[in-house]
Parts: C-alpha cells; structure tokens; sequence
C-alpha cells in the first residue's frame, strides 16, 4: 500500500507519510524536483554571510538540502519548520553534518519570525485556510528585511473551468504515467478535499499585494502548479535633501 493514497482513519496526515514522502512527492508533483533546483539556483541572491532563511513546510529537507548545497561556504542560517515530527526528524537526520541547519517542530501559523532575508513556502500555503493564509503572508513580508524575499509555490486553480478540466486531466496522465493506479489517485483527491485550498493565480498574487509585496514574478506553471518570487521593497535611496 503506498502511503498518502490510503491513510488510517481516512483523513490527510503528513506525518503518516514520512517515511514514503519523497517518493511519492516527486511522483505527485510535477517537476518537484527541477523547481527545489531552481530555488536553490536563485537563492544566493538572497543569502550572503550572517542571513537567514526560513522554510515553512520544510518535510523531509530536500529542499533544504539543495539550498545548502548551492552555497557550501556561506555561513548562514536555515530553519525548517514542520508540523511533522517525523518530517523534521527526517529532516534533521539527512542535514545533521550541516550546522547552518535547524530542524523545527510546529504549526508554522504561530512561528515567530526573526528577521530574514529568505522565506521558502514551497507547496505549504496550500493547507492553510483563507485568513490564516492572509494574515501568515503580512507577517512573512513584514519579517523580510527591505530587498528580501518569498519563494511561494503553489498548487493553484484555473478560473475557466474548461482550461481547468484540461489542466486536471494532464495531472492524472503525470501521475498515471508516475505508476500511480485510477483508483489511488481518485481516493488521494477525495483525502485532500478541504485539506489543500488551491488560490486562482490572481488570488495568490493579490493576497501577495495586500501582505505588502510590491514586486511579485510568476514562475513557471506546471500542470496547475505554479511559483512567485515576491520581494519585499529595498528601502528608497533617499539622495541628498533638496534645500531650497
Ligand atoms: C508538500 S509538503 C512540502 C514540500 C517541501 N517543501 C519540499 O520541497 O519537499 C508540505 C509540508 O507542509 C507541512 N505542513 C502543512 N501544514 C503545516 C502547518 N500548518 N504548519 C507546519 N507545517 C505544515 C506538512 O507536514 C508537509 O511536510
């Protein structure tokens, strides 16, 4: 039986899933892994010595993982936090030589930002309902120091519910094609209903501008998954004062 298509007491639990997680993401997914590679890519833009970064949702750190790697020889700080204590204790043990890594244990919705340069929410949001999805992206901006950013992907809904039809038939296709059987899928979609709250692209990109981000990039889509590079603004160059 793989695990997250059918969970004891038929409800969504990641912490169930730990030990199975990295497999069946990648074939869940589409392209998780080209975008943990391209975050971690775009992310010594970001993280010079003394930074910090955080990722929310930070399941078994491979995203983490890569993010390190990139940068062997920066010292900065990385903190991965999850509600799983199977998935930070996952986490913990596949970074344990790395000292710049911490593993968490905790609701992300009541985490107390110091202030950061990075904030990573790749395919976490999701699960957060509407206002606590709101008020959770002010606090990360305001948390950002000026010029900082957030890396957010998300699973997201098309507005037109033909394109939409398309785009969820292509994903049962990726995960047919991933070895996953009809039936599976069916009772993973059933076991997410209400659990994974997909936002429209406009949703997701105004809910970045009301939490204050002026500068929001897309990322590619893929099958109804997509990413933002959101930047917090640098602080004005203010010049010399005009005295007249
Ligand atoms: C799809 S996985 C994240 C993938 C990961 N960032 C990666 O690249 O592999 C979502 C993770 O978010 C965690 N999660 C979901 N809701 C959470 C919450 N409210 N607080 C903390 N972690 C949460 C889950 O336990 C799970 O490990």
């Amino acid at each position: 039986v793989d695990r997250g298509v059918i969970m004891p007491g038929d409800r969504w639990d990641f912490d169930i899933l730990a030990p199975d997680y990295d497999r069946h993401s990648v074939r869940s997914i589409p392209d998780l892994e080209a975008s943990r590679i391209a975050i971690a890519r775009c992310a010594p833009a970001f993280l010079r010595t003394g930074a910090r970064v955080y990722e929310l949702g930070s399941a078994t750190g491979r995203l983490a993982a890569h993010v390190l790697a990139a940068q062997p020889d920066t010292r900065f700080e990385y903190i991965g936090i999850d509600a799983s204590p199977r998935m930070s204790a996952r986490a913990g043990h596949r970074l344990h030589r790395d000292p710049r890594f911490t593993a968490r244990t905790g609701p992300i919705q009541t985490l107390r930002f110091k202030p950061a340069e990075l904030v990573l929410a790749h395919y976490t949001l999701h699960f957060l309902g509407p206002e606590t999805r709101h008020a959770l992206l002010r606090r990360i901006h305001d948390s950002l120091r000026p010029g900082g950013a957030l890396v957010l992907y998300e699973k997201v809904l098309d507005p037109d519910p033909a394109r939409q039809d398309a785009i969820t038939a292509g994903h049962v296709q990726y995960k047919r094609a991933a070895g996953f059987e009809l039936h599976q899928i069916r009772n993973k979609r059933r076991l997410l209903e209400g659990v994974l709250q997909p936002w429209t692209r406009i949703e997701n990109e105004r809910a970045l501008r009301a939490a204050g981000f002026t500068d929001v990039t897309r990322l590619p889509q893929r099958l109804g998954f997509e990413g933002y590079l959101a930047r917090r603004a640098p602080i004005e160059e203010t010049g010399t004062p005009h005295r007249p």
